[in-house]
């Protein structure tokens, strides 16, 4: 839904931003902003600013950034436009009414999801017809799924026909187009349609919400495809889907448990796991964090024990390590079967030939991230000879130095001397001696970037970083100047986004081009990321001055087109190294000679 601009101004002049922060952090003035302890990341001393005059807040800490709206999007987790709901109730104001266009997408995504739970209805009839006897028998004995499991996650049957669905669905007034958007049937030859999923176990996909999104399949044999997910819809969106979040937002467990199969999820709630939840068989994403960070902000990761399974943790831990979550690692033991051999085992494995009770006690034992680091390090050495023991220890100590308490410090040194067969005090040596060599090279680092003022323009995430630093700075100019007086829009006649160095900062100027002034941050919040919000709200802290303004302006775009049109500015950034390399050189003679 698109919120007009009128509404969103009239929104933020309703909604001071220090009233609305201080809902939730106390704040002290202190030179022209308001401070705080930042809530988006924990620290001793207050980073957290806020500037009522130019109403947006700036953590110097942990980088985030933005309106009001943002910040009430990143304290309670909640889309832009919940966010817009939530001050609009705080405010008083009514919500604009939707228009035409957005009145209709709305009745048709609910039409859609109609569909889906009709057609979710008929699989689960379906099941307890001769039709589907296969698919049951398959539930109960092969997966041993209970009745009442059955019933609670809805499970079905797509009977082994080609029409049955369109059949029953076309009986309920539903069409061939709708049944194709859904992703219910596929086109075939002459503009035919037949039913995608034939001869299946079918698992409904449901939201948060109650509603029916889509389907996963599976065959009850070897045949391939294993899993027949519904295809990419108005409203099955893989990259956000969590299946079974409708339960485990219930559950009385502190925890998410995570896990790679959607037949894993049911078992383990059959087991009295109802914390399970798993993506659509795809990679974890910011999308699946933001959902499960509604509920809690504790993980369990169980991925299966195979290569693939060690790699999509690894992936999810990246994810993972910038949010407020709390990860932990549940690792599944191999299972030795009759002959002899090793295999894998997923949950609903391991629950088969364990018993609840076993992964019980797995979980309350799932490691945190640094035993879990630990571990891997260790299967990628052999700690039975010298030379693995050795490189065992190289790559653990970084892991161990990592660690800002000194008795975590001490509790996995213990372990990593026990598996290297050295002492405890030798290890924590060479901890201690790492994080003494990395603190010197991170001050020099940090003297290095107080020395250019340009590295302090660099947005804090790394794919938004500037390549042309000083022409960035110029491009920074422009937009706070614009932000500050938007008639200084007059002197940019020769300014096209395409000429800016950053694509972050293009960004920001196109959007301005095509947006009516005056300008606010909280206009931009729902067409940037995070990170780019954040980045705005801190090229917007900046002091400007207005006195100055036109000069600057015509400045600044000098520096703009002159840097475009100097081949890449390959050569600038080069010349500045070394003037910082003259620079240090000239510093560390001072110093020596002091
Ligand atoms: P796995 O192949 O690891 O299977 O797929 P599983 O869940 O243990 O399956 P069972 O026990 O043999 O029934 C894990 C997940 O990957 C996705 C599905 O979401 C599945 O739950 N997947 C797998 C697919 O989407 N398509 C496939 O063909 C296979
Ligand atoms: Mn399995």
């Amino acid at each position: 839904m698109a919120i007009p601009q009128s509404f969103l101004d009239e929104l933020t002049a309703r909604c001071p931003i220090e009233e609305v922060v201080a809902d939730y952090v106390p704040l002290t003035a202190k030179g022209g902003n308001l401070w705080g302890l930042c809530p988006f990341h924990s620290e001793k001393t207050p980073s957290f600013s806020v500037s009522p005059e130019k109403h947006i807040f700036h953590c110097f800490g942990c980088g985030k950034g933005g309106s009001v709206v943002r910040f009430v999007m990143e304290a309670e987790n909640l889309t832009f436009v919940e966010a817009v709901r939530k001050l609009a109730a705080r405010a008083g104001l009514e919500m604009p009414e939707e228009d035409q266009a957005s009145q209709a997408r709305r009745a048709h995504r609910r039409r859609l999801l109609e569909l889906n739970r009709a057609a979710a209805r008929f699989y689960y009839d379906t099941l307890k017809t001769p039709q589907g006897a296969p698919m049951l028998r398959y539930a109960m004995e092969k997966r041993r799924l209970t009745a009442a499991y059955i019933k609670r996650f809805g499970l079905g049957a797509a009977p082994d026909s080609w029409d049955s669905l369109i059949r029953a669905m076309a009986a309920q007034g539903y069409e061939k187009g709708e049944l194709l958007e859904a992703g219910l049937v596929v086109a075939g030859k002459n503009g035919g349609v037949y039913d995608k999923f034939r001869n299946r176990l079918m698992l409904p996909v449901i939201d948060a919400g109650g509603d029916v999104l889509g389907f996963t399949s599976r065959v009850m044999d070897d045949s391939t495809p294993k899993y027949l997910n519904t295809p990419e819809t108005a409203i099955f969106k893989k990259r956000g889907i969590l299946y079974g979040i409708n339960f485990a937002k219930m559950t009385k467990r502190r925890s998410l448990l995570l896990v790679e199969g959607n037949l894993d999820v049911i078992t383990l709630h059959q087991a009295g796991f109802d914390n399970a939840v798993a993506t659509m068989g795809t990679a974890l994403t910011q999308d699946h964090v933001r959902l499960m960070g509604r509920y809690t902000k504790e993980l369990v990761l169980c991925y299966d024990n195979d290569a693939a399974g060690v790699d999509a943790t690894e992936r999810a831990m990246a994810v993972l390590r910038d949010t407020d979550f709390s990860v932990r690692v549940l690792q599944l033991p191999r299972r030795r079967t009759e002959s002899g051999e090793l295999v894998k085992q997923d949950p609903d494995d391991f629950i088969k030939f364990q018993g609840p009770a076993a992964f019980e006690r797995l979980l309350a034992g799932s490691e945190d991230q640094t035993a879990y680091k630990l571990e891997t390090v260790a299967a990628a050495h052999d700690v039975g000879t010298d030379e693995g023991r050795v490189a065992y220890l190289k790559a653990a100590i970084p892991v161990l130095a990592e660690l800002n308490s000194p008795v975590e410090r001490e509790i996995y040194a213990v372990r990593a001397a026990q598996r290297a067969e050295v002492s405890k005090e030798a290890v924590l040596h060479e901890v201690e001696e790492f994080r003494r060599r990395r603190s010197r090279q991170s001050r020099r680092r940090e003297e290095r970037t107080a020395l250019t003022p340009l590295a302090n323009l660099q947005p804090k995430a790394r794919e938004l970083r500037y390549e042309d630093p000083r022409s960035a700075k110029a491009e920074e100019g422009v937009l706070r100047l614009l932000f500050l007086d938007h008639t200084l829009l007059r002197l940019c006649g020769d300014l096209r986004p395409e000429d800016f160095s950053s694509p972050l900062l293009g960004k920001l100027y196109g959007l301005l081009l095509n947006h009516d002034p005056p300008y606010s941050p909280a206009a931009f919040d729902d067409q940037l990321t995070g990170a780019e919000a954040d980045h705005l709200a801190q090229l917007l802290q900046a002091p400007a001055s207005l006195a100055t303004g036109q000069r600057a302006m015509a400045d600044y775009i000098e520096i703009i087109l002159e840097h475009r049109a100097d081949a890449g500015g390959e050569r600038s950034s080069e010349s500045e190294l070394l003037a910082l390399q003259q620079k240090l050189k000239q510093k560390q003679k001072t110093e020596d000679t002091k």
